[in-house]
C-alpha cells in the first residue's frame, strides 16, 4: 500500500508539472491575523484557488519565526509528523474531507500564548506559500472588592489577572462617566500592574468614591489588539460611607 502511495505520488507530481493550468494556481491564506483566546480551538486557513485536490499533495505547516519549525506534515496521503515541535503533538489536524476541496486549513487545538507566530502553509509540489499570522490573547473577569474607607468616601479596589497583552482598566461611575482624577468624586487614582514569568499582566486600581445617588460602579477592561472587553459592577450600600 505505502509503494501505491508512493506511486500515486509520483504520477501526481508529473500530470502537476506539466498541466498548463497549474502556474495559476494561487495559494491563499488570511490578509488579516487570526486571533484567538488561550484556551481556543482555532483554524489557521490555507486553501488553494482555483479548485484542485490537493489530496495527493504534500503540504507542510511550520512557523516562520521559528528555527526548529515543524507544526505539521501531510505527504503520501497522510499525517507524517515524526519531526513534529513537541510543543504541536496531537494538537494539529488537517480537515481531510476538505483536502480533495483544496482545502488545507490547519486546526490548532487548547492554544497557548506561546503558539502565537507566524504559520507558513506551503505545498512543495506547487511552490506556493503563503503566511498566516496568529495572534494570542487571554482575558479574565475582574475582581471588584471594598479596600477601606477615607475621610470622606470608599476606597474601591478593581484587579484583574492572566491579561496578554497588557490592557487599560477604567472605573465608571452610573452614568458611563469614566472617573479620572479631575473627577469630584475621587481623589486617588493609582494604577498598578504587574507581569508574571509567562508574560501574563495582573492590572490593579483604586479608585476613591463619594456616596451617590445610586453607588453603582463598574470596572471595565479593555485589550483593543485582541478586542476584548470585560466588566464587573458593584454597589456599595450607603451604610459602608458612614463608617
Ligand atoms: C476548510 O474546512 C474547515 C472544516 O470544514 C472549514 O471550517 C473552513 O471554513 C474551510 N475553509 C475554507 C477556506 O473553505
Amino acid at each position: 500500500y505505502k509503494q501505491y502511495q508512493k506511486f500515486k505520488y509520483f504520477i501526481h507530481r508529473v500530470i502537476l508539472f506539466f498541466s498548463p493550468g497549474s502556474s495559476q494556481i494561487q495559494l491563499v491564506g488570511s490578509a488579516d491575523p487570526v486571533v484567538a483566546l488561550a484556551g481556543d480551538d482555532v483554524i489557521l486557513p490555507c486553501y488553494l484557488e482555483p479548485n484542485v485536490s490537493a489530496v495527493d499533495m504534500m503540504v507542510e505547516w511550520t512557523r516562520s519565526d521559528l528555527k526548529t519549525q515543524r507544526v505539521h506534515l501531510y505527504r503520501e496521503g497522510r499525517d507524517s509528523n515524526g519531526e513534529q515541535l513537541p510543543s504541536y503533538r496531537g494538537r494539529t489536524t488537517l480537515f481531510k474531507e476538505e483536502l480533495k476541496n483544496s482545502n488545507v486549513s490547519l486546526k490548532l487545538t487548547g492554544v497557548t500564548l506561546s503558539d502565537a507566530g507566524d504559520y507558513k502553509c506551503f505545498i512543495p509540489i506547487l511552490t506556493r506559500e503563503t503566511t498566516i499570522p496568529l495572534i494570542v490573547g487571554a482575558v479574565s473577569q475582574p475582581v471588584i472588592s471594598i479596600n477601606g474607607t477615607k475621610d470622606w468616601g470608599v476606597v474601591l479596589k478593581c484587579d484583574t489577572g492572566g491579561w496578554y497583552p497588557q490592557p487599560e482598566l477604567e472605573w465608571l461611575d452610573s452614568h458611563g462617566n469614566v472617573l479620572s482624577a479631575t473627577e469630584p468624586t475621587e481623589t486617588s487614582n493609582s494604577t498598578e500592574t504587574e507581569i508574571n514569568p509567562e508574560g501574563r499582566y495582573t492590572v490593579r486600581r483604586y479608585v476613591t468614591i463619594r456616596n451617590t445617588d445610586n453607588n453603582r460602579f463598574t470596572c471595565r477592561v479593555v485589550q483593543p489588539q485582541i478586542n476584548q472587553t470585560r466588566e464587573t459592577q458593584i454597589h456599595v450600600p450607603g451604610e459602608v460611607f458612614i463608617g
